[in-house]
């Protein structure tokens, strides 16, 4: 129990196992996650500028693509305005023939018309399949906004509506026709369908969910993938649309949320003279998918790590500490007196040098606790001899009472701990004879009542001889009450049943077959049989049944002889 307390008594934390593991992993893993994350750091910065840069690049392409096409359709209206359409006297048929050939050459083109200075309609001409004359004029109001800003001389544009079949984003386009005084003498009025430009935005990916759309200067959506979505939204509020109002030409964004609260990345460009701006945008969430699935390997790189670091560390650690345990064992051994314990260690660092000294240091204990033992051993013999010599006829008593004694334990199989204390009690039974007359001990006949009450203290002399010996405090009962009896009625404190040692039990018999087997002044020695018989008969009485027992198969072994075979 003393000693698990002290094995146990180091915390968990403190064990070697431990240590070594936390070290190994810490070796393991640290260097892996901060390199792993300056480099996703890295990574992601050199990510968000290639990203800004794909983002602005596709930006800017877009914008100058739309810009470059409605330029060259301005440019054929104004080439349309440059005829002598209105001056030439011509029919409205004429007129409109002329304008409808014109049409047929321009596919975005979905109406042109001829105006007099006033605004006035002279002549008409429009794809039928595609649009009808209710719905392809803007509001009378804009109209007129148009008409006045053109009559000074230069193009009008309107902003982007819905009109055509089904409707789609169209603009109209008001082209001062001038005479040769320079003035204006009416206008081409065009209707131009964005159908073309709404496709192309609608076409640009950027990986898996990145997209363009279109804004117009106000911010209001004019070309968008969702076509449902097209001039029904204002994107004023957007955070990259904002920057885009506020700032214009190109540009890139630090992260914004969409009208749907996602994280975005984006950039912009302005359409050259109009004021619109391509806007690319992409969620947050792809655009750092490398970066995520970087961070997932580092994750399990790390894992891996840790648990080979892990696996390692034990191994090591049970190498290291599972000598140190044997030490541990080895050191609580010695300290318990068990002298032949080895460490026995197989290893040929300095631990196995360690455990071949350990165990050579062991060997010498136990070869000097033998020696000391054999010395102590050999002295109680020859005091025992001394006492058995006061009486002739007890001459070798307790080195034969010993001898039987030792047989019964054996047979009850006692513990070499417990052999060891009977040996020397056994030697030592009657030692406080040595305070008894001699003349009493070798008196021939009956004793005499007193002397038979010196007698009877012999076990309480040697007990008292004995007391002060420290280590010899365990053997000092056996001795004590070596001549009590299992019925209580023994001597000299008349304890009974399991009361009186063990060790004391089985040196009464013992005792009483070597006394009635031997020759004494009193008596002749008696028949083994007739001994062990009468032996037998006082089991229970005087003698404990077990130890009775273990004493008779013995003498049916010849393990106990009886003095004369001795
Ligand atoms: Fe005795
Ligand atoms: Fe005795």
């Amino acid at each position: 129990m003393r000693e698990r307390q002290i094995v146990n008594s180091i915390p968990r934390r403190h064990q070697l196992l431990y240590q070594l593991l936390a070290l190994m992993v810490a070796i393991a893993v640290l260097p892996l996650l901060i390199s792993a994350s300056i480099l996703i750091r890295i990574n992601q910065r050199v990510l968000e500028n290639d990203l800004l840069l794909l983002h602005t690049r596709i930006a800017t392409d877009t914008a100058d693509q739309i810009s470059h096409s409605l330029a060259w359709i301005f440019d054929q209206v104004e080439v349309l305005a440059k005829t002598q359409l209105l001056a030439l006297p011509l029919s409205s048929e004429h007129r409109e023939r002329l304008l409808l050939h014109y049409l047929d050459q321009y596919p975005d083109l979905l109406q042109l018309s001829l105006l007099d200075r006033e605004g006035k309609e002279i002549a008409c001409a429009y794809r039928a399949e595609r649009i009808s004359p209710s719905t392809f004029l803007p509001d009378p109001g804009l109209h007129q906004e148009m008409i006045a800003r053109s009559r000074e001389g230069k193009r009008a544009i309107s902003p982007p509506f819905l009109a055509g079949a089904p409707k789609g984003p169209v603009l109209r386009i008001y082209q001062p026709i001038k005479n040769d005084a320079g003035e204006v003498a009416g206008f081409i009025s065009a209707l131009l369908s964005l159908e073309g430009i709404n496709e192309l935005i609608s076409k640009i990916r950027v990986r898996r969910q990145g997209h363009a759309f279109l804004v117009d200067q106000r911010g209001r959506l004019i070309a968008h993938p969702n076509r449902a979505r097209v001039l029904q939204e204002d994107l004023s509020d957007l955070e990259i649309v904002k920057n885009y109002l506020l700032v214009g030409k190109t540009g890139g964004t630090v992260p914004f949320r969409d009208k749907n609260g996602r994280e975005m990345l984006g950039a912009y460009s302005a359409v050259k003279n109009l004021g619109w701006g391509v806007v690319i945008q992409e969620p947050r969430e792809d655009a750092y998918l490398s970066v995520a699935e970087m961070k997932r390997q580092t994750l399990i790189a790390g894992l891996l790590a840790t648990l080979a670091a892990a696996g390692l560390g034990i191994a090591f650690a049970r190498r290291v500490s599972y000598p140190l345990q044997k030490f541990v064992q080895g050191a609580l051994s010695i300290a318990g007196g068990n002298f032949s314990n080895r460490i026995d260690l197989k290893a040929k660092n300095e631990i196995g040098q360690l455990a071949r000294t350990f165990d050579y240091m062991t060997m010498q204990l136990q070869a000097y606790d033998e020696n000391m033992k054999e010395m102590f051993l050999g002295t109680v013999k020859s005091l025992a001899a001394a006492i058995d010599a006061k009486d002739p006829s007890t001459r070798g008593h307790s080195e034969r009472v010993t001898r039987y004694s030792l047989a019964i334990a054996e047979e009850m199989k006692l513990s070499t701990r417990e052999r060891e204390k009977l040996n020397i009690a056994a030697l030592l039974h009657d030692v406080g004879k040595i305070g008894i007359d001699t003349h009493i001990l070798r008196k021939p006949g009956r004793l005499s009542e007193e002397e038979y009450f010196l007698i009877k203290q012999h076990p309480v002399m040697g007990a008292n001889i004995m007391a002060p010996i420290r280590q010899l405090s365990d053997v000092v009962p056996l001795m004590r009450h070596h001549h009590e009896f299992f019925d209580g009625t023994g001597f000299p404190d008349r304890i009974k049943g399991k009361e009186i040692p063990l060790g004391a039990r089985i040196i009464c018999v013992a005792d009483t077959f070597d006394a009635m087997t031997s020759d004494r002044p009193y008596q002749k020695a008696m028949e083994v049989g007739y001994v062990v018989d009468r032996i037998k008969e006082w089991s229970g009485t005087r003698f404990d049944p077990e130890v009775v027992e273990a004493f008779v198969r013995c003498v049916r072994d010849a393990r106990i002889p009886g003095h004369k075979d001795a």
